[in-house]
């Protein structure tokens, strides 16, 4: 059964073309290809939502062409990210996994984009996989969009566990690299200069660590890197390196910070991470070298995996159809929850 899956929720379009056994509950990737609007966007330090919906407007049906020309019109499904997201941009997709549907009469499956972040993990580097997974795990998903900690305790059971209480943390690593006159999206960039700097030069705060729950924060270390460089303007390139290595570092702080809360007191040994920062080295460096020491399995997405793509998106359409879910929510939704 081959599923053709449609991701435009944010600033990348993407397609993906994936082979459904349904019986052997598993499944794997025939074809993948993704567009992303980083370089029109950079300019304007941030996605601006209409150029975003224009974007994906315009690249949309021409990949679609390119991707029957390469693989033909036997599609049994259309999957589609109905949220949450920007709407203009998620209203790109939708429509058009709407016209594909009606006109190859085939079913339409929509998709929560969360869902795929939290279930990308299932991929193996061949991306290929398997529904069997043990549950309950912890999917942790860590976005421009979203930070949260989600208890997942069988397919379609989900709790919220931990959630920022005001910026996501690709969204503060986007800011801190805006302060330093750095392109959007700040987070390769920062990382990379990061790699460079003392990790120890400047004590920033380490917000809501110790709040004994899964609360996060992110907003206030913004601040704090914002009037350290008001303070501190930087002078060379060793200075703008150490303020990245140390704002990193709070940032990863935290996030293990939060794991490890979230592991013991659920007592939960399996975690799958997803979502655009989990693509930081030395954050994956962090979480892996916490997972051997607790004894956690630690499930790491492909690269490809961990920012936004259709894949993921074609990865839940599959779980749906080996679970026989049928009642998702099919309306567009940018506040769409988990
Ligand atoms: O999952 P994603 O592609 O899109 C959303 O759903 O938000 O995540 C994008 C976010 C951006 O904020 C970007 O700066 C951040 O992920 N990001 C990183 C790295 N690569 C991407 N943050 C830190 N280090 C990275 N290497
Ligand atoms: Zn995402």
């Amino acid at each position: 059964m081959k599923i053709l899956a449609i991701e435009t929720s944010c600033d990348e379009t993407a397609l993906a073309l994936l082979n459904l056994d349904k019986e052997a509950e598993n499944f794997q990737v025939l074809d993948h290809i993704l567009y992303s609007q980083i370089n029109e966007h950079s300019q304007y330090g941030g996605v601006v939502p209409a150029l975003a919906a224009r974007l994906h407007n315009k690249k949309l049906p021409v990949m679609l062409q390119e991707f029957i020309n390469r693989n033909g019109r036997d599609i049994d499904s259309i999957a589609v990210t109905v949220g949450p997201g920007l709407e203009p941009s998620l209203y790109v997709g939708v429509n058009l996994a709407n016209l594909l549907s009606e006109a190859l009469g085939v079913p339409l499956i929509p998709v929560n984009h969360m869902h795929g972040h939290m279930f990308s993990g299932l991929l193996d580097e061949n991306l290929v996989g398997t529904a069997s997974i043990e549950y309950p795990f912890i999917a942790y998903t860590i976005s421009g969009g979203h930070t949260e900690l989600v208890l997942v305790k069988a397919y379609n059971d989900y709790e919220i566990i931990g959630i920022t209480q005001d910026d996501a943390a690709g969204e503060a690593f986007d800011k801190v690299a805006k302060m330093l006159n750095l392109s959007y999206p700040g987070g390769p960039k920062v990382s990379k200069l990061a790699e460079s700097g003392d990790s120890e030069a400047i004590q920033f705060p380490r917000p809501m660590i110790n709040s004994g729950d899964g609360r996060m924060s992110f907003s206030g270390l913004k601040t704090a890197v914002l009037y350290y460089i008001k303070d501190n303007p930087p002078q060379t390139e060793q200075d703008i390196a150490n303020i990245c290595a140390s704002f990193e570092q709070v940032v990863i702080d935290v996030l293990v910070a939060k794991l490890n809360w979230a592991v013991n007191t659920y007592n939960i040994r399996q975690v799958i991470i997803g979502g655009g920062v989990t693509a930081n080295l030395k954050l994956r460096h962090a979480f892996e070298n916490y997972a051997t020491q607790n004894g956690v399995n630690l499930i790491v997405p492909n690269k490809i995996l961990s920012t936004d793509n259709a894949i993921m998106i074609g990865v839940v359409a599959c779980l749906d159809m080996i679970y026989n879910i049928q009642d998702r929510p099919r309306e567009v939704d940018g506040s769409l929850e988990v």
